[in-house]
């Protein structure tokens, strides 16, 4: 596998294995749909030349947001607005995925809470253990969770309709799925607790409601694989358990798995690449599976690939600071 190689993912072909990971902008409108500032973002983001570009996380409630100037896909009026972004991305030659996120208690900016209506919620009452402990959500209702397979098939279908090719669904960084997986957030005694099957259930209905509706459509899961860092003192959620997710993700049919961290959030110091290794293993050829982390120079990109690390490699940081140099990475001179 080579950096440069094409590759297909359902009926898309991608022209090279280098990935634009979504890096949230903070820069829509109140409605929640991009502006000039979000243009501006993605035309940079679309001079790396990366094969897939995931646009970063899209709310798909306004209860799921994080922020006020969070993206959103939570009502039909959004789609119009979404659709010169993906058509922008699709022109330049890359295939666009949107990503879809419920935030749960890792609220960034805690006057959402003066908000009406606004409910921070989560799998338990417990503050987000990577904020300061001063909010802390409400345990969600079993209707509440019910309601999220169809919160995120209705986002997914808005984002077919402005043009996406799929979408990627969060489930990592301590957001909503996040905080369902870990036993540090996730401290229910009903069929959403518990053992790990019971941690993983609503990820696997949502996806299973995602997977009906997908069609020709890519689905991915971008996963936080566990709660630490590689080389680091296990607590939480683990790389072993992450497996298993991993496996019941392929067989509900997800194209890619992109692999980062879920209460430690995505910085891990050396990146992810033994816990990707781990994933592509349980996988075998059932998925993708794309890497991303501290990943800054085509060499390692290409070692990642080599060593069979991940079949795609992400990148984030690097799109903000100097984007059009990861080019040089993909195109030939
Ligand atoms: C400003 C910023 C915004 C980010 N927004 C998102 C996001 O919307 N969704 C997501 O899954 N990850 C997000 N991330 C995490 C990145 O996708 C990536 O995992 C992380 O930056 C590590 O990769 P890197 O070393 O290539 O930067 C964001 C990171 C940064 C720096």
């Amino acid at each position: 596998m080579r950096l440069t190689d094409p590759v297909c993912i359902k009926g898309f072909k991608l022209p090279n294995r280098l990935v634009a990971s979504p890096v949230a902008s903070a820069t829509a409108s109140v409605e929640g749909g991009p502006t000039e500032a979000t243009f501006r973002r993605v035309e940079a983001i679309l001079s790396s030349r990366a094969g897939l570009v995931v646009m970063e996380h899209h709310a798909v409630h306004p209860w799921g947001r994080v922020r006020r100037s969070q993206m959103m896909l939570h009502s039909d009026q959004m789609v119009p607005l979404h659709r010169p972004l993906a058509e922008m991305i699709r022109e330049a030659g890359s295939v666009p995925l949107v990503q879809l996120n419920h935030g749960g208690s890792a609220i960034a900016e805690a006057d959402l809470m003066d908000l009406p209506d606004f409910r921070c919620v989560a799998p338990s009452a417990v503050p987000h253990p990577a904020k300061d402990g001063r909010v802390v959500p409400r345990e969600m209702t079993p209707e509440e969770i019910s309601e999220l397979p169809s919160l995120f098939a209705a986002a997914f279908e808005r984002g077919h309709q402005a043009g996406y090719c799929g979408v990627q669904v969060h489930a990592c960084h301590g957001y909503l799925l996040g905080q369902f997986l870990s036993p540090i957030t996730n401290r229910r005694t009903d069929r959403y607790g518990g053992d790990l099957r019971n941690r993983a259930r609503v990820l696997l209905e949502v996806v299973e409601a995602l997977a009906e509706r997908a069609g020709d459509s890519i689905l991915a899961v971008r996963l936080g694989v566990a709660d630490f860092f590689p080389g680091d003192d296990p607590r939480g959620l683990t790389p072993e358990e992450s497996c298993w997710v991993a496996r019941e993700l392929a067989a509900l049919g997800v194209d890619l798995i992109g692999v980062s961290g879920n209460l430690c959030g995505p910085d891990a110091p050396q990146g992810f690449d033994p816990y990707s290794k781990l994933i592509m293993e349980a996988v075998g050829d059932r998925c993708l599976v794309e890497c991303t982390g501290m990943v800054r120079s085509a060499e390692r990109a290409q070692t990642m690939l080599s060593s069979r690390v991940c079949h795609l490699v992400g990148v984030a940081r690097p799109l903000l600071s100097d984007p059009s140099s990861l080019a040089g990475w993909v195109v030939g001179s």
